[in-house]
């Protein structure tokens, strides 16, 4: 390991390069990344000078200031919009037998889905509420901070080669049809079918700096907040209870858990395994 003037290691002076390239996105963007978990977080940077060649972070802050079109691009790389149909099955299964069967006792039913990157659960979803007979009374809020990520979840076109996956997550999930039901294949291309979004509104929310938006039965986010820091994870859990009726539901990513949250006393369990939680009493908001 090199070092230089002041004893900082490279990987000091990469830390530093790291702060100012999150600086200069929240300065020149607006996107502040600064509760970010910062392991993976400079993982990803260095992804992205990697990916364009930069050579430095440092060169890259450079790119983000001067060419305003670059910031899809940074976007992209930092937010990670990995995801899949009924990715981890199991989830799904649960949600389809302890789940929908509660929120079948409401007239009409809000669902918040956060974080649904290129779209997979938003549709996996749908397609849970269509089989279960409760589509035609439920509004899907299906919300990233990605617009290009967002754009991509409106256009349900995805690689055709992911469906041999999908189809088995689909069954494994409890799927009364085949998957392909609902999708038409052309090419090497899938597409969703558009009546699977009819009651979805896909719309741009930032969990680090936006509030509440709607009263939720249930809130599903998954695999967002491991690359959230101890604090902003806080602050997003505090958002869904806000966001939550009482007995509503919510579901996070299977590395992802309520345990030491404060947020946690307002909730219990359901399956805790698979991070589906209920909303109990509600404490009094401070102020
Ligand atoms: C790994 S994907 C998860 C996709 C899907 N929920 C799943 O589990 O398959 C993480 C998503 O969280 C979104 N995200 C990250 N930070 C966010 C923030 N501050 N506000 C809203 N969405 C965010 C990213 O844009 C990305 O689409």
């Amino acid at each position: 390991m090199k070092e230089h003037s002041a004893g900082r290691t490279d990987g000091e002076l990469e830390d530093i390069e790291v702060e100012l390239f999150v600086r200069a996105l929240q300065a020149r963007h607006g996107y502040d990344f600064s509760q970010y978990a910062p392991a993976s977080l400079k993982r990803r940077v260095q992804q992205l000078v990697h990916a364009h060649g930069t050579g430095t972070i440092s060169a890259l802050t450079g790119r983000l200031l001067h060419e305003a079109d670059f910031l899809t691009t940074v976007l992209e790389g930092l937010s990670v919009p990995v995801s899949e149909m009924f990715r981890d099955p199991e989830v799904f299964s649960a949600l389809r037998e302890q789940v929908l069967p509660l929120l079948a006792s409401y007239p009409q039913i809000n669902i918040w889905q956060a974080g649904c990157a290129h779209g997979q659960e938003v549709y996996s979803l749908a397609i849970l509420l269509e089989e279960a007979g409760l589509y035609e009374r439920t509004q899907i809020y299906a919300t990233d901070f990605n617009p290009a990520a967002l754009r991509h979840a409106q256009e349900g076109i995805y690689p055709a080669r992911e469906a041999q996956l999908w189809s088995r997550n689909y069954l494994a999930a409890g799927g009364s049809h085949t998957l392909a039901d609902y999708y038409s294949a052309r090419y090497e291309l899938l597409k969703l079918d558009s009546r699977l979004r009819r009651n979805v509104i896909f719309a741009n929310h930032n969990l680090v700096t936006d509030e509440v938006f709607c009263e939720a039965h249930l809130v599903l986010c998954r695999n967002v907040l491991i690359y959230f820091s101890d604090p902003l994870q806080d602050r997003t859990l505090g958002l869904f209870r806000d966001s939550l009726v009482r007995g509503g539901f919510l579901c996070l990513g299977t590395r992802e858990s309520l345990d030491f949250a404060p947020a946690a006393a307002d909730f219990v369990p359901v399956d805790a395994g698979l991070r589906i939680y209920r909303l109990g009493a509600k404490a009094p908001r401070a102020g």
